[in-house]
């Protein structure tokens, strides 16, 4: 058996003696959007600390929980916290929370992030579900001996994202007078936010949004045939270059958590009428 697949089954068996609760969807919540995991009536929680190797968040905006529970009807498992490669995690570690909810049984992935537009037309607080991406970040999670109980060596990446669902999330937040976008996240390593040129570059290379999170763990869910779904928030307007401010970690967590009612929401309905 490979190492990883090892581990997998350990960091399974652990969460299986404390619940038997069978999630159908996992949803990562990202910086500043913890809070929607109150909206979730609990049946177990599990500080990530407990469970055998998972990796300990080490940022302060995100606190390292799996909370598993019922949310719009629908039994759901949420890590409350992510983590990242700055944070000096292997691309392995980084996203071994989203191997463990495959095997916990979850049919799809919904993730949410804090980002940098670089679209005018994208405006701080704005909702922008991800239609695709670009990976700049410097490492793969893939990369190493492929485990063939866990997904194909080349995974195609052409329907990485459902556009679909993207169409569905749309129209409710029209229906709720929600400004929202469909978008390509560009998928960089920070933890330095970029240079005015580099959000530039951004924009011409036809990146919507900019953030240092999500890519890892889409391909390693799309790596196990898991469908995903992934809305970020537009928390600091960095395209024109004229517009663009010093941007803070006390505010990207400010915005993002302002428009954490409206993602809440959004999750909530797809939750209740279209998944
Ligand atoms: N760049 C990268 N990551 C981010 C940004 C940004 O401007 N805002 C929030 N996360």
């Amino acid at each position: 058996m490979s190492k990883l697949y090892d581990q997998i089954q350990d960091s399974l068996a652990f969460i299986r003696q404390k619940t038997d609760f069978e999630p159908e969807f996992g949803l990562i919540l990202g910086t500043g959007l913890g809070d929607i995991s109150e909206q979730i009536e609990r049946v177990a929680l599990i500080p990530y600390r407990e469970i055998p190797h998972f990796p300990v968040s080490t940022v302060e905006s995100h606190k390292g929980e799996l909370v598993f529970g019922n949310f719009a009807g629908r039994r759901v498992v949420a890590l409350v916290g992510r983590f990242h490669y700055y944070e000096g995690w292997s691309m392995q570690q980084v996203t071994f929370p989203i191997r463990v909810l495959k095997f916990l049984g979850i049919q799809r992935l919904l993730i949410s992030n804090a980002a940098g537009s670089v679209n005018g037309q994208i405006e701080a607080g704005d909702l922008v579900f991800i239609r695709d991406h670009i990976n700049l970040q410097a490492d793969n999670p893939l990369r190493g001996e492929n485990d063939e109980r866990l997904g194909p060596r080349f995974p195609d990446m052409l329907k990485a994202y459902d556009r679909q669902l993207n169409a569905a999330a749309l129209s409710i937040a029209t229906e709720n007078g929600i400004r929202a976008h469909e978008g390509v996240y560009l998928g960089l390593q920070g933890p330095n936010l970029e240079t005015p040129a580099e959000y530039n570059f951004a924009h011409l290379m036809g990146a919507d949004v900019v953030g240092m999170s999500t890519v890892p763990e889409v391909l390693v869910a799309r790596h196990m045939d898991l469908p995903v779904w992934v809305c970020s928030i537009a928390t600091n307007k960095c395209y024109p270059i004229e517009e663009i401010r010093e941007t803070t970690l006390e505010s990207v967590v400010a915005v993002a958590k302002a428009a954490g009612d409206k993602l809440a929401l959004v999750i909530e309905t797809l939750l209740r009428k279209t998944l």
